[in-house]
């Protein structure tokens, strides 16, 4: 599954939002190219199915990533089953509302924005504390998404959370470059998980597959040039760049 020449041995990679879909399966790939990893995310039966499936070392850490305490403990406690803080940060946790600007509920929308914008915040700015306390730098992937690059209708927050990402990407690379702290992000287009796979069952999701210039969803498995690129060295000048993933989506026709 890694390619070829890109070796993670030695490496610990910090993931949220493990326990299914996107992160579960960054998870395969980082493990797989020889990482340590950490997964991280609230339900930690679905985290030790997804450990019990690696071959090499997995911390299975309980935490929410919207309360700064689990944070903070969760970090804690990594340090204390692995010896060491993560080397490599995967801001992958989130939550979608498939509502439109109108419609959307306001718990909903704050949830949304919690777990998707103020946690890679929270998550990012604890880590790279400890980096720099440290003396050390680091590597950070937030996961964006080509919502949060282009308009799209029926998400509103969750597009506007995931472009505060993207955005949070340049100024967290400008910051911390001087701390030899390396921050980009993957913008994916679409994928079937439990986050939208409703929807692209629909008769709005299947017009939506034939927009994409490629035809069809993207497979886990094509994250995968883009996820080893940045959490390997073969990117130790890229900072501050958001990689989209997508079929080319993003190059629809007007
Ligand atoms: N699938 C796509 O097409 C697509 C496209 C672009 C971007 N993305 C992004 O990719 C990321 C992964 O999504 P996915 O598609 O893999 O969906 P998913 O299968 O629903 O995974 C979401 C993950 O986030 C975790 N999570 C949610 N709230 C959390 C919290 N408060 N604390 C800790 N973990 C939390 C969930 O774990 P627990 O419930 O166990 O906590 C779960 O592991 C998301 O950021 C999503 O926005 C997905």
């Amino acid at each position: 599954m890694a390619a070829p020449g890109i070796d993670l041995t030695g490496q610990h990679a910090f993931i949220t939002g493990a326990s299914s879909g996107l992160g579960a399966h960054f998870a395969k790939v980082l493990s797989s190219a020889g990482a340590t990893v950490g997964l991280a995310a609230r339900r930690a039966d679905k985290l030790a199915e997804v450990a019990a499936t690696l071959d090499g070392p997995a911390h299975v850490i309980e935490m929410d990533v919207t309360a700064p305490d689990s944070i903070a403990a969760g970090l804690d406690a990594y340090l204390h089953s692995a010896g060491q803080l993560p080397d490599i940060l995967i801001n992958n946790a989130g939550i979608a509302d498939p509502a439109g600007f109108l419609q959307a509920d306001r718990e909903k929308t704050q949830a949304v924005f919690a777990t998707n914008q103020m946690a890679v915040m929270d998550v990012t700015q604890d880590l790279c504390r400890r980096w720099v306390a440290n003396g050390q730098g680091g590597n950070v992937i937030h996961i964006s998404s080509i919502t949060g690059l282009r308009a799209v209708g029926g998400a509103a927050a969750y597009a506007a959370s995931k472009a505060a990402v993207a955005h949070l990407t340049k100024i967290q690379a400008l910051e911390l470059a001087r701390h030899q702290i390396r921050v980009n992000a993957i913008a994916p287009g679409y994928f079937a998980t439990e986050i939208n796979e409703d929807f692209l069952e629909t008769d709005a999701g299947q017009a939506l597959i034939k927009r994409i210039p490629m035809r069809r969803c993207g497979t886990r498995d094509d994250l995968n040039g883009a996820l080893l690129l940045l959490a390997s060295g073969m990117s130790a000048y890229m900072t501050g760049t958001v990689i989209p993933v997508d079929g080319g989506h993003l190059c629809s026709s007007l």
